[in-house]
């Protein structure tokens, strides 16, 4: 499977930039798109997923075109919203069978079964009956996971998946960075790490000397210890007298690709 994306550009209507002529290749796993708030992955997604259609450029799903086999391109997608909302009232099992017949399963029997495997994979069969916008939170997150997966797609696209998780765990997969609208980064957690080598720092400071730091350097990190603090900088901490170059973890790699790539951009 391979996703192409050719110059996407997507101008919102208030003359908003989204992205700005993003060109990507995705193939068969999984990966991450990371980024700040307002960087343009969320729009990224709603266009690939058909809901929106973008102002320039191209998108093709293997021999698909997004334009023209819109049809095609739906029945391999699942999409789980960043706020999944329920816009009527529908009960939960009715919820399923709408979601099962947009992903193309035309035969009501089939839909039932379909249904009913799903209902019970997540738990929630006992409240099937019960209208949608009245399950608790955790049981409308797992109706979006039922949702997304009832069509067997062969395509998930999940908006904020990690809300919740340590950072971490959120760039442990393979990542695409974006910053405004345009991809700053594309590659694996180790090939990003080892571009944030030699940048990263510890340093001891006094509290007069923490204001200065702070408003110069990205502070990863900040530790109080008896004489004042212990600081883990992004920038060249070797101008500093006690300073240690440290190893860089995956959180160290975020906030210094994210503070380059700011800076190029
Ligand atoms: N419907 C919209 N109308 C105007 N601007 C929008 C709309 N949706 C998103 N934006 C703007 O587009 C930019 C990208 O937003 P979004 O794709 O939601 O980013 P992300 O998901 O990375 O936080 C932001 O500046 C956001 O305010
Ligand atoms: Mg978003």
């Amino acid at each position: 499977m391979q996703i192409n994306i050719q110059e996407l550009s997507k101008i919102y209507p208030n003359g908003k930039k989204a992205l700005d002529n993003v060109n990507l290749e995705i193939g068969t796993g999984m990966f991450g798109l990371l980024g700040p708030n307002g960087a343009g992955k969320s729009s990224l997604m709603r266009i690939l997923v058909t809901l929106m259609k973008p102002s320039m450029g191209s998108v093709s799903i293997d021999s698909f075109d997004l334009e023209k086999n819109r049809k095609e391109i739906r029945s391999m997608l699942g999409y789980l919203p960043q706020d999944f909302r329920f816009f009527s009232k529908l009960k939960t099992w009715e919820f399923l069978d709408y979601a099962a017949s947009l992903s193309g399963i035309k035969n009501k029997s089939t839909r039932k079964d379909k249904v009913d495997e799903w209902l019970d994979k997540v738990g929630l069969f006992d409240v099937r009956e019960r209208d949608a916008n009245k399950l608790s939170g955790g049981m409308k997150r797992r109706l979006g996971i039922a949702q997304t997966l009832i069509g067997d797609p062969k395509i998930i696209v999940v908006d904020e998946p990690t809300t919740g998780l340590d950072p971490e765990e959120r760039i442990r997969f393979r990542n695409i960075l974006s910053d405004n609208g345009q991809v700053a980064f594309k590659g694996t957690p180790e090939a990003l790490i080892e571009k944030a080598r030699g940048h990263v720092w510890q340093v001891n400071t006094s509290g007069y000397e923490y204001d200065l730091i702070k408003d110069k350097y990205p502070v990863v990190s900040t530790i109080p210890t008896q004489e004042g603090w212990e600081v883990q900088l992004i920038g060249d901490g070797s101008k500093f007298t006690n300073a240690i170059e440290l190893e860089p973890n995956l959180e160290h790699a975020y906030v210094y690709f994210m503070e380059m790539s700011s800076a190029l951009i």
